[in-house]
């Protein structure tokens, strides 16, 4: 492998569908698997694609519950193309026997190819070059070109190209018994021109989705004809007749558009779609357009390391690719959010979480545009939010954990245990925190791009409807404090209190991250408000009936929530925490190679993750991921808690033996708050997020699609947390310590309109801000500031980390000096 290039070779059925995932291709628009065109979903393969945002609902008869589930839908594929050699079958993936299998996929380019040369049962071996793109010139378009080679034999051949609308959901196997019909053929046609057509509608959104494709097949430059043509209920197909000769190319090519009910500057989807195709170039000039598309990406997005190990660089590339084809600017004008799976499968039918936590960081020190858009797909859904709050007798908006097309809770409520096979109450819902984490990324936006104009037109009603769910949530306690309760964290593994009746009796009081966050967003609404010129403020204020006095009572409510604590002075992850029993991780080792989900390992056994000391995830340890030493110790001064700095050390190693990682962004969370204090395990644990998903860890899961969260959050781990990146008003500080792995790191960052490359190695940082024009800005590194016109460029000499210990003394030193000087 070198650093742009994702190489397979040979067959492997039980690789395929993990292949799929990680090779498949996409443009903020449509994301498609990189099945085999000639393959049909089976348990090898997964031919699936899927329009962003594109859900639709169905109900389902499960375990004596009727559910009702938003899917992400899949789409017609626009892939099937197969052959067949005289006398012999359609050509399937499983059918030959392969001489030479080769797969890869260009990231610089994102071009797919797939070499393979095979034998059929009559021994003829025939060569198949393939190239495909997912145009991301041209977001509606898809195209592929293969060019066959009989090797050693003459006859004739049939080509068969076609478009196929009987797809279902079917990607996920715990799904399979959940009803997954969700498109509907209006009709199959062929048109003037070569064209296939198919329009499809999802059967409860009544979202259409149009689907038309012209393939043209030449031997030495001269065009065939189709020969048949089969329009069926779903799918309608062209047959070429080639009379094939040994050592003679046959060059197929395929172009696909897609159009939906949804897209702007349409007229009808079919009609568009057939246009696009009508009018598309062939299969090179699209590959060009889409090769420079793809150059202009990088050289916004590349972060470049220099002799890093563990093809660090290869695989931060792919979780880049694999984020700008989830969330592209295609997709700035459309009504997404950004899928913590992305578009590349069916898990959490698409979607949206809090992962955007870990993702907008990248996308908004790159393109800010990004963020922006989908901000607004939290906006667009504000109302949602305060009528889910209203009937849960609450203030403000309360956003779902999972959120689909409008807003609604989404979440499940039943789930199945694969390992148990019983389908057992899902309250992740609980969740409340995704709220906060909605707030915080305004904010994160805002102090980026100084974008004045989002705060007041989105923004800060998004973050004073978060603050005021917050504040009706907290209900005063005896002690004078605020509690909330009834909530889960991060962690998903604790539902409950342990015999507690989750579905009836569920949630945690106090979870020490829900309330932390709480705290900061009802005390950042001032900052908020006050970025706002005055009449502005006072007619969002108004509009949002929002007072002095509610406002001072957010302000009480942000200095008295209630933390939990051990009696060692632990951060408790929820009031009781303390209580629960230590698991025995030994023993559970011995018995299972892997207790990532022991949420399924216990429930299989009757037992319950309630009763342990067990987390899915970082849960208190997000606080370390969120914010500064210097932010956490203003929050807890303004709590009244008492902050040392050892606490985060001390309960980052706590927590950190309590935790199964079960999520890939747990990794993510861990590395970034040992970035300082142990390097070491830092870069170890960064090298299993970017892992995650190329050696598929969690067993089973990339498959069914990525994992979008840890792919952006290893990328940021690079960009903001080993350069020590924090943006504070209009100061951008540096503060860097790259891994010992890591030689050198180049990248570009945009802040409040300024363009800066940075380098960085072990004893260096360089910043050259482009020449533009933008107002200055400030850049820090250890207390050393400078301000930065555009066109400037400087060093910093970076001083040598001082150990802890170090650190540690020299405070004893400064402390006994200020105490008299008795030892100074
Ligand atoms: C994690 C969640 C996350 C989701 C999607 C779950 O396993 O527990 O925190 O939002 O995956 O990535």
């Amino acid at each position: 492998m070198n650093d742009w290039q994702l190489k397979y070779s040979g067959y492997d059925p039980g690789s395929e569908g993990l292949r799929e995932t990680l090779c498949a291709l996409g443009n903020g628009y449509i994301v498609s698997r990189a099945a085999a065109p000639n393959a049909v979903a089976d348990d090898a393969h997964y031919p699936g694609t899927y329009l962003a945002g594109g859900y639709d609902r169905l109900t389902s008869e499960i375990a004596d519950h009727r559910i009702e589930n938003e899917d992400l839908v899949n789409i017609p594929n626009w892939l099937p193309l197969t052959i067949r050699a005289e006398g012999g079958d359609w050509l399937r993936p499983d059918d030959v026997g392969y001489l030479d299998y080769r797969q890869e996929l260009d990231l610089r380019s994102n071009v797919l190819t797939r070499c393979l040369r095979f034998r059929d049962g009559e021994g003829r071996v025939t060569r198949w070059d393939e190239r495909r793109i997912v145009s991301m010139h041209d977001p509606h378009l898809a195209a592929l070109s293969v060019t066959l080679t009989p090797e050693n034999w003459s006859g004739a051949l049939t080509v068969r190209s076609g478009i196929d609308g009987s797809v279902i959901n079917w990607g996920v196997a715990r799904y399979r018994d959940l009803d997954g019909r969700h498109l509907e053929t209006l009709d199959a046609s062929r048109e003037d021109g070569n064209l296939l057509a198919l329009r499809s509608r999802f059967v409860q959104a009544r979202r259409e989705v149009a689907l038309a494709a012209r393939t043209s097949v030449a031997v030495d430059g001269g065009h065939i004809p189709a020969a048949r043509t089969e329009t069926l209920a779903d799918m309608a197909r062209d047959e070429f007749d080639v009379d094939a000769h040994e050592g003679r190319s046959v060059r197929i090519e395929k172009i696909a558009a897609y159009f939906d009910s949804g897209d702007n500057a349409i007229s009808e989807p079919l009609l568009e779609a057939m246009n696009h195709v009508r009018h598309a170039r062939d299969f090179r000039a699209l590959e060009e357009e889409h090769v420079q598309a793809w150059s202009h990406l990088w050289e916004q997005f590349d972060i470049r390391l220099e002799n890093a190990k563990d093809d660090a660089q290869l695989k931060l590339r792919l979780h880049v690719l694999h984020l700008l084809q989830t969330t592209s600017i295609h997709s700035v004008d459309m009504d997404v959010g950004v899928p913590p799976r992305g578009w590349h499968g069916e898990a959490y039918r698409g979607h949206i979480m809090w992962d955007e936590l870990f993702i907008f960081p990248y996308l908004t020190l790159r393109m800010p545009v990004l963020t922006r858009a989908v901000l607004r797909y939290r906006y667009r859904r504000l109302d949602e939010a305060r009528r889910a709050a209203r009937e849960a007798g609450l203030k403000g908006a309360m956003f779902p954990w999972q959120s689909g097309s409008n807003g609604r809770e989404e979440s499940q409520r039943i789930h199945l245990n694969p390992k148990s096979g019983r389908w057992i109450p899902d309250n992740s819902w609980r969740q409340r925190h995704i709220g906060s984490a909605i707030a915080y990324n305004v904010w994160k936006y805002v102090q980026a791009t100084d974008d004045r104009d989002f705060l007041r037109d989105y923004g800060a009603e998004l973050f004073c409807e978060v603050a005021r769910f917050w504040a009706s949530m907290a209900q005063e306690r005896d002690d004078g404090r605020y509690g909330i309760c009834g909530v889960m964290g991060p962690d998903e593994f604790h539902t409950a209190y342990p015999g507690a009746d989750p579905s009836m009796d569920g949630g945690l009081d106090n979870n020490a991250y829900t309330n932390i966050m709480a705290s900061w967003v009802l005390s950042r609404v001032g900052d908020v408000l006050e970025q706002i010129p005055e009449d502005e403020r006072r007619r969002l204020c108004e509009r949002l009936r929002l007072g002095p006095e509610e406002l001072a009572h957010w302000d009480e409510v942000s200095r008295k929530l209630f933390i939990p604590f051990h009696e060692d002075g632990m951060i408790s992850q929820f009031e009781g925490y303390e209580k629960l029993k230590e698991f025995d991780w030994d023993s559970y080792g011995a018995k299972h190679d892997n207790l990532q989900r022991l949420d399924r390992i216990l429930e299989a056994e009757d037992d319950d993750p309630n009763n342990y000391k067990v987390s899915k995830q970082a849960d208190v340890l997000m606080i370390f991921y969120l914010f500064s030493r210097e932010e956490i110790e203003q929050i807890f001064e303004r709590l009244g808690y008492k902050f040392t700095p050892d606490m985060i050390f001390r309960n980052v190693q706590y927590y950190m033996h309590r935790t199964s990682h079960g999520s890939t962004l747990s990794w993510v969370a861990h590395a970034w708050v040992l970035a300082r204090a142990d390097r070491q395990r830092s870069w170890e644990l960064a090298q299993k997020a970017l892992n995650a998903d190329l050696a598929d860890v969690q067993g089973g899961t990339t498959p069914e699609g990525i994992h979008l969260g840890a792919m952006a959050g290893t990328v940021d781990l690079m960009q903001r947390c080993y350069t020590g990146i924090e943006l504070r008003g209009n100061t951008l500080i540096f503060n860097p310590r790259l891994p010992d792995e890591v030689g050198r790191l180049k990248s570009t960052v945009r802040f409040r309109r300024q363009i800066l490359d940075f380098e960085i190695t072990q004893d260096e940082l360089t910043i050259s801000s482009r020449s533009m024009t933008a107002h200055p800005v400030n850049i820090a590194y250890r207390g050393q500031v400078r301000e930065v016109s555009p066109g400037q460029t400087f060093s910093f000499r970076l001083v040598p980390e001082i150990k802890p210990d170090r650190l540690q003394r020299e405070r004893e030193q400064e402390r006994v000096r200020s105490a008299g000087g008795r030892h100074a």
